[in-house]
C-alpha cells in the first residue's frame, strides 16, 4: 500500500489547530527551537553550554520548512494555540517506511504552549491522522527519561510503552534511557 503524504491537511481540536506551516511562521518555530527546555529533550545537543553557545535563526531553518511544507514521504504541521492564534510548535510525521507502512512521531511546543493540554491534543490529532488517513499501521517514537511530561502526553494520546535503552544519551555528562512508544492502527483508541 503507499501512502498518501502529499495532501497537507488542516487538523482541528479543541485546544489547537494543526496546519501546514507558511514562511511567515518561521520567525515563531525559530523562537521555539531555540528554547533550551526543546533543545535537551530532543536532545539536539549533548550539554548545556553547547546547547546555549547557539542560536537558530530565521534563515537557518528557511530551507528546512519550505521543502519539507510540500514533501511526499512526510508531513510537518505547524500547531497553533486556538487560545490566541499563535504557532507554538510542531508536530511532525517523518521516517516513513512503505514495507512496513510505519512512520515516527516527533513534536516540539514552546514554553508559551506547554503544560496546558496542547501537546496531548496535538500527538492524539497528528497520530490519528497517521493511522485514519495516510492510513499507516505503526507510529513510533522515542522519549527520554528526563521528559516525563512527554511520556505522559504521549500515553493519554494512546502511545503504548514498548522499552527502554538503557543509558541511550548522555547530557551534560548524565547517561539517559531512552523509551520507545507506539501507536498501532489495529490498538484501541484513547
Ligand atoms: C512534550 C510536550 C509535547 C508535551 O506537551 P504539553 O502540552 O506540555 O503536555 P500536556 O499538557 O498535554 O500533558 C503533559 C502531562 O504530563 C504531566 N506532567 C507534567 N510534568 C510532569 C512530570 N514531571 N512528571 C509526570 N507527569 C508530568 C502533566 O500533568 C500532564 O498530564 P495530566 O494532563 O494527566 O495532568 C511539550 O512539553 C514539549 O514539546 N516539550 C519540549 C520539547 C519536547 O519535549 N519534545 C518531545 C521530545 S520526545
Amino acid at each position: 500500500m503507499s501512502h498518501d503524504f502529499a495532501a497537507k491537511p488542516v487538523l482541528t481540536g479543541e485546544l489547537v489547530t494543526l496546519r501546514p506551516f507558511t514562511e511567515a511562521d518561521l520567525p515563531a518555530i525559530a523562537e521555539v527551537l531555540n528554547d533550551p527546555d526543546v533543545g535537551r529533550m530532543t536532545m539536539s545537543y549533548t550539554s548545556t553550554a553547547e546547547l546555549e553557545a547557539d542560536h537558530t535563526g530565521v534563515e537557518d531553518v528557511r530551507e528546512f520548512y519550505l521543502r519539507n511544507a510540500t514533501a511526499t514521504d512526510r508531513l510537518d504541521l505547524a500547531i497553533v494555540d486556538n487560545a490566541n492564534g499563535a504557532v507554538v510548535g510542531e508536530a511532525v510525521l517523518n521516517d516513513y517506511d512503505a514495507a512496513t507502512s510505519s512512520a515516527n512521531f516527533r513534536i516540539l511546543i514552546g514554553p508559551a504552549g506547554r503544560g496546558r493540554g496542547l501537546g496531548t491534543e496535538a500527538t492524539r490529532l497528528m497520530t490519528d491522522h497517521g493511522l485514519d488517513v495516510i492510513g499507516l499501521h505503526r507510529i513510533g517514537l522515542d522519549v527520554f527519561s528526563f521528559n516525563p511530561a512527554g511520556r505522559r502526553a504521549y500515553s493519554k494520546a494512546g502511545f503504548v510503552y514498548e522499552g527502554t535503552k538503557r543509558d541511550a544519551a548522555v547530557f551534560d555528562g548524565e547517561r539517559i534511557d531512552e523509551h520507545f512508544m507506539s501507536r498501532l492502527a489495529t490498538d484501541p483508541r484513547p
